[in-house]
C-alpha cells in the first residue's frame, strides 16, 4: 500500500502550486498529477458538471492505483469533495479558500477573496465563510478570465494586470489587509499582485497547509512511503 502513488488533480496547471509543496514535504512519495486542461476552466461550469469532471478524474487516478487523492482545485473541492468522500474508500484532501487564517490575522477586520464563480457560489464556501466571518467583512470577487490567461502562459501579461486592477480596486477601497487566493491557479499571479498591492496587504495561499494535511492523513492511515529513494513524478492529461 505504501508504495502506491498520491493522485493530484486540477482543471489545469493551477494545482502544480500544490504539487510543488507536496513534493517538497514528501519527497519519497510517488505522485501522479492530472491536469484536465481540456475542460478548463471549471470555475464557469455548473455544479453538476464540476461534479461529473471530478468523478472522471478520480476514476482515472484510481485506475492508476492511487492511495490518496488531493483535489488541488478550490472549485472542485467546494463542489464535489463531499460526494467523493462518501462514494470512494480512499482519503481525499481538498483545498478551500483560507478565510480562517486571514480572518484571525486581520487588523482592519476586512479581508478580500479572489476565487472562481464556481467556488464563490458553492454552499461549502458559504458555510466556511460564515463560520469564520464573525465580525469580519469579506469582500469577494470572481477572477473571471484569470485562469484562461494562466493556462495560456500569460500570467504576467498586461491583460492580467488590467483585470487584477479591476478586481482589486473595490477590495482596496474597502480597506482589506489580507487577500486570500481562492484558486490554485492564482499563486502564479503573485509577482503581479505584489506590484499592485500596497505594502500593508498580505497574500494568503493555502498550498503549504494542504501539503501538511496530506502528510498528516497519510501518517494517520499508516500510508507513508517508507522508501529512502526519491519518488517518481508522473503527469497525465485528462480526457
Ligand atoms: N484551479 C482551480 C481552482 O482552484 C480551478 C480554476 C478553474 O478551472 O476555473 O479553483
Amino acid at each position: 500500500m505504501n508504495d502506491q502513488p498520491i493522485g493530484i488533480f486540477d482543471s489545469g496547471v493551477g494545482g502544480t502550486s500544490i504539487w510543488k509543496e507536496i513534493n517538497g514535504l514528501l519527497p519519497h512519495e510517488h505522485t501522479i498529477y492530472l491536469a484536465d486542461s481540456k475542460n478548463a476552466p471549471y470555475g464557469e461550469k455548473s455544479e453538476e458538471n464540476i461534479l461529473g469532471l471530478s468523478i472522471k478524474n478520480t476514476e482515472l487516478l484510481l485506475k492508476r492505483d492511487c492511495k490518496l487523492i488531493v483535489v488541488a482545485c478550490n472549485t472542485a473541492t467546494t463542489n464535489a469533495i463531499d460526494y467523493l468522500r462518501k462514494n470512494y474508500e480512499i482519503p481525499f484532501i481538498g483545498i478551500e479558500p483560507a478565510i480562517k487564517p486571514a480572518a484571525l490575522q486581520s487588523k482592519s477586520k476586512t479581508v478580500g477573496i479572489l476565487a472562481t464563480k464556481g467556488t464563490l457560489s458553492s454552499s461549502l464556501f458559504h458555510s466556511t465563510s460564515e463560520n469564520h466571518a464573525d465580525g469580519i467583512r469579506i469582500i469577494e470577487r470572481e477572477g473571471t478570465g484569470l485562469v484562461g490567461l494562466i493556462e495560456s502562459g500569460k500570467a504576467g501579461s498586461e491583460v492580467s494586470k488590467e483585470l487584477l486592477e479591476i478586481y482589486l480596486t473595490p477590495m482596496l477601497a474597502a480597506g482589506i489587509d489580507h487577500l486570500v487566493l481562492g484558486c490554485t491557479h492564482y499563486p502564479y499571479l503573485i509577482p503581479v499582485l505584489e506590484e499592485l498591492l500596497p505594502e500593508g496587504v498580505t497574500i494568503i495561499d493555502s498550498g503549504e497547509a494542504v501539503a501538511r494535511q496530506t502528510k498528516a492523513v497519510l501518517k494517520e492511515n499508516d500510508m507513508l512511503n517508507s522508501s529512502k529513494e526519491k519518488g517518481i513524478k508522473r503527469f497525465l492529461n485528462g480526457s
